[in-house]
């Protein structure tokens, strides 16, 4: 008993048991299955739908043909199984017809001969990395990074950090204004002034940020670009302390052999001020192009915080001391990178920001 691959089994030839019809149909469905497990094309398929539904020879349509003959209610009872059996395969027959459908339509996609998709991957922006590098040696000596607004009134961006109205500073940092008091900031050491109003000493933090300056831009300047400030004030804080924290932080940038410099300068901020710069990384202070042939690079200003400062926000200048310093992040990751334009870094050229790829 039982039909083989390719033999269905019919009601005429009454190969199960009793030639019963309910239990034929029952089989015609099992035998179904097995068979329909091994189709693989379309000519495949077409066959097992004709040898089980085809008008002529299909087997369940034998069912069908047969039933006729049946008396009253076993012929009901056979009618309905048959129909249900003829949706299930009519369903199957469509599911395996997707199915083959869909594994054409892959197999047109697949050409195991065509040469691979290149996968572009982005990579970090030099000012980034630069600014990661600097972030990672100021957090490795406990210090806190801390952001501010871009946008921010005359009194933290200037009269905070004693520079008056009349103050000739305001006209080397040349500001955008936005009207009334609201100017977009020229250097990041308003966040001094809010981070101090916000918090009491001791404090060591570094803030990273975009500035903006009405700049025309060339080759060392560009209207928008980034800095990094930093801050220090607790009781005891000394010049020592900052010539000490700077130049370690330019022989962990540059590398250890780097030696520093300290040139007075002035910031209304601090006093005294100096500025420190930084034997060229690029040429180890032999002269080239990234120093112009010094040897030195200028890396950043600095000083010990001006007691006006720590009046403004509250502090007493008498039991509190800090040292402060301020850098181009984009003048540093043009030494670090060898970058002679600092207008590159902000063209977005898709080949110049390649040469950054880990
Ligand atoms: N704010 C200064 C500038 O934009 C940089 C600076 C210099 C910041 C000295 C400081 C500092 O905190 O102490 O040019």
């Amino acid at each position: 008993m039982g039909a083989t691959e390719g033999e269905v089994p019919s009601v005429d030839q009454g190969q199960t048991a009793d030639g019963d019809p309910l239990a034929i149909i029952q089989q015609l469905q099992q035998q179904f299955e097995v068979e329909a497990e091994s189709i693989s094309d379309e000519a495949e398929l077409a066959e097992l739908r004709a040898r089980y539904l085809g008008r002529k020879r299909g087997a369940l349509t034998a069912v069908f043909d047969r039933m006729r003959s049946l008396p009253g209610e076993l012929r009901a009872q056979v009618g309905k199984q048959a129909n249900q059996a003829r949706q299930l395969l009519t369903r199957r027959l469509d599911e395996i017809s997707s199915a083959l459908a869909e594994g054409r339509d892959k197999r047109c996609d697949l050409d195991v001969s065509l040469p691979g998709r290149t996968v572009h991957l982005g990579s970090l922006h030099p000012i980034t990395l630069a600014l990661q590098e600097i972030e990672s040696v100021f957090t490795r000596m406990g210090y806190e990074v801390v952001e501010g607004p871009e946008v921010e009134t005359d009194w933290y961006n200037f009269e905070a950090l004693n520079i008056p109205k009349e103050h000739p500073a305001r006209d080397i940092q040349d500001t955008l204004y936005l009207g009334g008091e609201w100017l977009l900031r020229t250097h990041t050491s308003p966040v001094q002034i809010r981070t101090m109003q916000r918090r009491q000493p001791p404090l060591a933090i570094i803030v990273p940020g975009r500035v903006y300056r009405r700049d025309t831009p060339d080759a060392t300047h560009t209207p928008s670009f980034v800095q990094c400030e930093g801050l220090v004030v607790g009781p005891d804080i000394t010049m020592t302390d900052l010539k000490g924290t700077l130049d370690h932080f330019a022989k962990a940038l540059f590398g250890h052999e780097t030696r520093t410099r300290f040139r007075p300068g002035y910031f209304p901020f601090t006093e005294p001020s100096a500025e420190m710069d930084a034997t060229c990384p690029a040429c180890a202070g032999n002269g080239c192009r990234v120093c112009k042939g010094s040897g030195w690079v200028e890396m950043l200003g600095s000083g010990m915080v001006h007691p006006a400062v720590f009046e403004a926000v509250g502090y007493d200048p008498q039991t509190v001391q800090g040292f402060a310093f301020g850098m181009g992040v984009d003048r540093i990751a043009a030494v670090r990178y060898g970058i002679d334009d600092i207008r590159t870094l902000y063209e977005n050229d898709i080949r110049f920001l390649k040469q950054f790829a880990t």
